[in-house]
């Protein structure tokens, strides 16, 4: 499906839960947020009928984000059920990578293909630090298991304050070198005041390039990262849902006071 600028629109972005296992300091105040209730979620079986839907528009690549995706139960069935589905030909997954070491082996044989494993630093001080909590050497096993069973590419997403020189932006590269992994530095955003920038090595942030509609955990399709517009598919039901949020999709990103990364999956 084409949107209003004439871009190609086929890869849907699902948040399947806005609960995370780690508080980043750039995304989620330390108490956490008031988090969505088990009923407003979007449970397996709607997940797998926006997929179904959306494939039979002309979605063919999937990404799994959160939160974290891998804290929701039985996300691994959720895989297979996606991966299955007639049209889906790229399934893909956003995750902090605390729990891979164990979850890699299934979610490759469940028919996922690729990861992005977030990793700031290499510092476990500093991983400690910036995550709240967060154990460093969890997140390198992950990586490592990742690597094992060969879900490929893997890349790491770095997310820095100011520029991509800073001194843990370069270590992060450097042990990307070394491991054979696609190392992408992220400007830290600003959602409410629409500060944005290029993802140096990835499409994201180019809206000239832009090919993604995105879904939250509770059921909303939004036509873009940077805007306030979102269309429930309860309401409206699939289809049209994602017909409107293709047709409101703006040609640059505006701001967002509606959601925060941990709802919308970054
Ligand atoms: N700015 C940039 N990236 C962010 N992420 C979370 N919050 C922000 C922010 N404010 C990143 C995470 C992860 C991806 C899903 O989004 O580090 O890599
Ligand atoms: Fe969790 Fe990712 Fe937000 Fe960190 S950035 S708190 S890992 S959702």
């Amino acid at each position: 499906m084409f949107d209003r600028f004439h871009r190609k629109i086929h890869y849907l972005r699902i948040s399947v839960t806005d609960r995370c296992n780690l508080r980043c300091r750039y995304c989620m105040p330390e108490e956490g947020v008031k988090f969505y209730s088990k009923s407003e979620v979007l449970s397996y079986e709607e997940i797998q009928q926006v997929v179904e839907v959306a494939a039979e528009m002309g979605i063919d690549k999937i990404r799994l984000t959160g939160g974290e995706p891998l804290v929701r139960k039985d996300i691994v069935d959720l895989v297979k059920l996606i991966a299955e589905t007639p049209g889906v030909n790229d399934l893909g997954l956003t995750t902090n990578g605390l729990l891979l070491d164990e979850l890699a082996l299934p979610l490759k044989k469940a028919g996922l293909r690729r990861v992005n494993i977030s990793l700031d630093t290499l510092s476990p001080e500093k991983y400690l630090t910036i995550t709240r909590g967060g154990d460093l050497n969890k997140v390198l096993s992950g990586i490592k298991a990742a690597q094992k069973v060969g879900l490929n590419p893997i890349k790491i997403n770095c997310v820095v304050k100011y520029n991509c020189e800073e001194t843990d932006a370069t270590e992060v590269a450097k042990f990307g070198k070394e491991n054979g992994l696609e190392v992408r530095c992220i400007k830290q955003m600003d959602l409410e005041n629409g500060f944005f920038g290029i993802v140096h090595g990835g499409t994201g942030g180019d809206c000239t390039q832009c090919n993604r509609l995105r879904l939250t955990s509770n059921g909303m399709v939004k036509p873009c990262l940077f805007s306030n517009s979102e269309y429930s598919i309860r309401q409206y039901g699939i289809r049209e849902a994602l017909l409107l949020a293709l047709n409101a999709k703006p040609e640059k990103g505006e701001c967002n006071i509606s959601s925060c990364f941990h709802n919308i999956g970054g």
